[in-house]
């Protein structure tokens, strides 16, 4: 019987698992991005802004790009102050509904840094719609335009350079695409086209070593002064605040480091868990 107990024990203690410690170990550098080249669309403003800062900060060389030149060179210069080794970002202005500014992205951050390793789908707008405005269907195009189309266009630009390193791709969706807001006809409609996009990208794209996962960002507050409306969602959400540009960031870089290597086709709602009480937007 002793024997039997020795033998199985012995048995148990062959088939658990080793992994090696280093990996372990590397969890405490993940979020050094040195050497890395990171593509944040819509970086001029807003949420881009943040991300582009904090990879900044965090070794990476950034993409700077929006369609306005003012706004690209003040984002610019901020980042590579920011950054450890003052490295220069690319600035780089276009409208990524058209073909040639998004094609010329693509190309001139290859150009300069030679590699791609995380393209960040962070462009969008949000003007309200509903049904029965005059103009929707030219308001539907324009939204689908920039936040679904030019994102399809840039990962089918973008893979033959993320799958030489084992890019990753970020889609930055909104809660919109998951509570349904009647003001959001178009916008939440493209949002939701967003997410179904990166979990089926993400089942093709597996194979090929990236990873593609979306943030579905809340209220993130980015132009002072805080509206009414803000106020409002910050005393409705269950952590008492609007976001900030850095909530989402941060979210951002847990996704594109080594941290997340297991984690592709995945909804990362960063949104101080209001989505849980969106309905109220419903009856204002
Ligand atoms: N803020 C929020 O509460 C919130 C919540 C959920 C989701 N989101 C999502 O987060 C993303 C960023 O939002 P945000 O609030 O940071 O917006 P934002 O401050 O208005 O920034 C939008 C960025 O996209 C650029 N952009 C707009 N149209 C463009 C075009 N046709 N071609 C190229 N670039 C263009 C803008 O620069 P130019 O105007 O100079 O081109 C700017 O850099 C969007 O996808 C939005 O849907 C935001």
């Amino acid at each position: 019987m002793k024997l039997l107990i020795v033998l199985l024990c012995g048995l148990v203690c062959i088939v658990s698992a080793d992994y090696p410690i280093e990996d372990y170990k590397a969890v405490a550098k993940s979020r050094d991005f040195t050497g890395k080249v990171i593509l944040v669309t819509g970086s001029s403003s807003g949420i881009g802004e943040g991300i582009v800062k904090l990879f900044s900060i965090l070794g990476a060389n950034v993409v700077v790009t929006g369609r306005k030149a003012q706004d690209v060179q003040r984002v610019a210069k901020e980042v590579q102050e920011l950054s450890p080794l003052k490295l220069k970002p690319l600035e780089v202005v276009g409208d990524l509904t058209k073909t040639s500014d998004l094609n010329n992205l693509i190309d001139s951050t290859i150009k300069t840094f030679g590699r791609l390793d995380v393209l960040v789908n962070n462009a969008g707008i949000y003007p309200q719609t509903n049904i029965t405005q005059t103009d929707i269907l030219s308001v539907w195009d324009q939204i689908f335009a920039l936040n679904l189309r030019a994102v399809v266009e840039l990962v089918h630009r973008s893979v033959p350079h993320l799958e030489k390193i084992n890019g990753t791709i970020i889609d930055i969706s909104s809660i919109g695409a998951i509570a349904p807001f009647k003001v959001n006809l178009a916008y939440a409609s493209a949002k939701a086209g967003m997410d179904m996009l990166s979990r089926i990208l993400a089942l093709e794209l597996g194979p090929k070593n990236i990873r593609v996962n979306t943030i579905n960002p809340g209220s993130i507050h980015v132009r002072d002064p805080l509206t009414p409306l803000e106020l409002l969602v910050a005393k409705y959400t269950p952590l008492g605040r609007n976001g900030q540009p850095l909530d989402i960031a941060r979210a951002v870089a847990f996704l594109a480091s080594t941290d997340s290597d297991f984690i592709t086709g995945a909804n990362l709602v960063v949104d101080g868990g209001v989505v849980y009480v969106a309905g109220f937007w419903n009856t204002m």
